[in-house]
């Protein structure tokens, strides 16, 4: 076996003179020397959206997420707001009647989207509206950009996007959250809001967004699971394998005028999100993902997890780096963290 590296942080002493569990000693010291804290601040609310009215539509397997009409958004943002969450994230899971091969209806003014982010800004003025680009939601196949001949073609889709952002952002939404992995997307989205007018809207990337089994439930609340069948999405997100090439996708974005990055999943993934940080010092982000939302959840539910485990992997991400989570679990941490 090869020698192990000396640890970057040597033993300053030694034991009897020495004991590391005096700092462990009681709550207040713990607190005193805590390295990391989590506070409401660090969230992202990831709300699904749905047709209707009156309309609270359980997630099947995300149980305790519910996919809302927009007549119920203000209550349920409002309370978010008043928990201390900056930002909330916004999934429309669109009628199958309205899906398209191409996906058309991502690009109508009108749409769910739009009519969802509208209601926010006029109901719950000060929370910031995060919205996906990607055209998942709105394809028959489930694919996030245009299929040709069985492949996802790139410039062709970004210029869609692009038609999206800005319905998106006429809309008055305040995040652009490109979560298509097509090349080139950010720099043409960032042009295309400039020359929009739209100089202050933001852009958070999904600059490492790996190819992953855990975004299943996710494609549930969508209903794009269905759609996309058994295809996956190798040809466009990153393979699990990669961390290097993660560096790589990070700085591209960053190049063409990402204001920040997210790693995702989360917390497979941590090493990455702590590359990223390190290698950038950018404002980084973790999203937790539904599959890890899903694995958290059904082990409580079953009482073969406590619910501290949902803190655990919070804090696991900000002392790894991550400068704030998009969480399903956002509105119970932001309650527990107000309960102390
Ligand atoms: C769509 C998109 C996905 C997620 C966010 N935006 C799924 C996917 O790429 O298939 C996953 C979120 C989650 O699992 O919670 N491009």
């Amino acid at each position: 076996m090869a020698p192990r590296k000396p640890s970057a942080t040597p033993a300053l002493g030694m034991y009897p003179r020495v004991r590391m569990r005096r700092n462990r000693i009681d709550t207040w010291t713990r607190r005193l020397v805590a390295e990391n804290t989590l506070t409401a601040s660090d969230l992202i609310w990831p709300v699904f959206v749905r047709e209707g009215k009156g309309v609270r539509e359980p997630v099947a397997s995300m149980p305790g997420v519910d996919r809302l009409s927009i007549d119920l958004l203000g209550e349920a943002i409002g309370e978010a707001k008043t928990l201390g969450i900056p930002v909330i994230a916004l999934f429309p899971a669109i009628d199958q009647a309205q899906k398209t091969e191409d996906g058309d209806e991502a690009t109508r003014p009108g749409n769910l989207v739009c009519r969802a982010i509208a209601e926010i800004k006029r109901t719950v003025p000060d929370i910031g509206v995060m919205v996906d680009v990607a055209l998942d939601p709105f394809t028959t196949h489930g694919h996030d950009g245009l299929l040709r001949d069985g492949y996802v073609v790139n410039d062709e889709t970004v210029e869609v996007l692009c038609r999206q952002v800005l319905v998106q952002a006429r809309a008055g939404c305040d995040i652009i959250s490109p979560s298509d992995m097509m090349d080139g997307r950010v720099g043409a989205i960032r042009t295309a809001l400039d020359e929009a007018g739209f100089q202050h809207v933001r852009i958070m990337s999904y600059a490492a967004k790996y190819n992953s089994g855990f975004y299943g439930p996710f494609r549930d609340a969508l209903g794009s699971k269905g759609t996309l069948g058994g295809k996956d999405k190798g040809s466009y997100q990153m393979d699990p394998a990669n961390s290097d090439e993660a560096l790589r996708e990070v700085a591209l974005d960053l190049e063409e005028g990402a204001d920040m990055v997210m790693v995702k999943p989360g917390m497979p993934y941590l090493d990455i999100v702590r590359r990223v940080k390190d290698g950038f010092g950018v404002p980084t982000f973790a999203y937790q993902v539904s599959g890890e939302y899903s694995m958290l959840k059904g082990a409580i539910e079953r009482g073969w997890l406590a619910e501290r485990v949902v803190l655990e992997a919070m804090m696991a991400f900000k002392r790894a780096g991550a400068d704030g989570v998009l969480s399903y679990f956002a509105v119970e941490v932001a309650k527990r963290l107000k309960s102390g």
